[in-house]
């Protein structure tokens, strides 16, 4: 295919996990026999996706590619890199390494439930919108506080979404919004996630994709409960 078509997924997995509290990082976990971040490798493997860039913390980098890639056969990850301090800096790191593709999805590996449903509906929303993001409507009320934790105001939940992984984006779009960011160190501090630094950063607008509510992020001992379910779904305990 000509490189222009091409898509690459960035996984992550070079985060600390401080709020599960655990001593292996969370994405190496085990869930059935497997740890965390086989399960969304397995999803982009299984995809339309032609290669994925796996970023790892700082000495997982051979652990990752021994224990999890070649041991089950992830053929599509052609890079295993190291990320950095904060998810922007794992995001950049693995943006560069990606070679000859014209559209970039950007996955959190805590996310083990992501399906090829989802992963698809990004793809193509990258190619109609230019940058999208997986999310779903909130189901409760959100509130916003005052500095006291008294409820000053609460929007139209009609409006908000949580909003997921994968993200995905034209290749060049992302990766220079990404490049601004990393020389303005006014507004590092308060992205979180990467529609935010394409919405900040170039004048494209982000359109929100509905994934689904089952796509959650891996963050506290409780999400790995929830995730044992979700994961049954699939027969993944087979
Ligand atoms: N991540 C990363 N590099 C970082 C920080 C996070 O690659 N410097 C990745 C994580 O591995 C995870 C995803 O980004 O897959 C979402 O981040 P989060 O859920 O916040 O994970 P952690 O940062 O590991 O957890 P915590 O914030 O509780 O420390
Ligand atoms: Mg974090």
């Amino acid at each position: 295919m000509e490189s222009r078509g091409r898509t690459a997924a960035v996984v992550l997995a070079a985060g600390k996990g401080t709020r599960m509290g655990s001593q292996v990082h969370k994405q190496y976990l085990e869930l059935y026999g497997k740890p965390l971040l086989y399960y969304a490798l397995y999803a982009f493997e299984n995809s339309s996706v032609d290669e994925i860039i796996l970023v790892t913390g700082p000495g997982e980098v051979r652990y990752c590619r021994e224990e999890i890639v070649e041991r089950y056969g992830f053929s599509k990850v052609t890079v295993v890199t190291e990320g950095g301090r904060e998810r922007y800096h794992s995001v950049y790191q693995g943006l560069k390494a990606v070679k000859n593709c014209g559209y970039v999805l950007i996955h959190d590996g805590a996310r083990p439930c992501v399906t090829g449903d989802i992963i698809e509906a990004a793809s193509d929303g990258a190619r109609k919108y230019k940058a999208c993001a997986v999310g779903m409507p909130v189901k409760d009320t959100i509130k916003i506080s005052d500095e006291n934790e008294f409820a000053s105001m609460t929007p139209d939940r009609n409006r908000l979404w949580l909003i997921q992984t994968p993200q995905a984006f034209e290749y060049e779009l992302v990766l220079q919004a990404y490049e601004k960011l990393m020389s303005s160190e006014e507004y590092q501090g308060r992205v979180t996630d990467d529609a935010m630094v394409v919405e900040t950063m170039t004048q494209e607008k982000v359109k929100l994709i509905r994934g689904d509510y089952a796509n959650i992020k891996i963050t506290t001992p409780e999400d790995m409960e929830i995730a044992e379910v979700l994961l049954k779904r699939n027969n993944w305990e087979k």
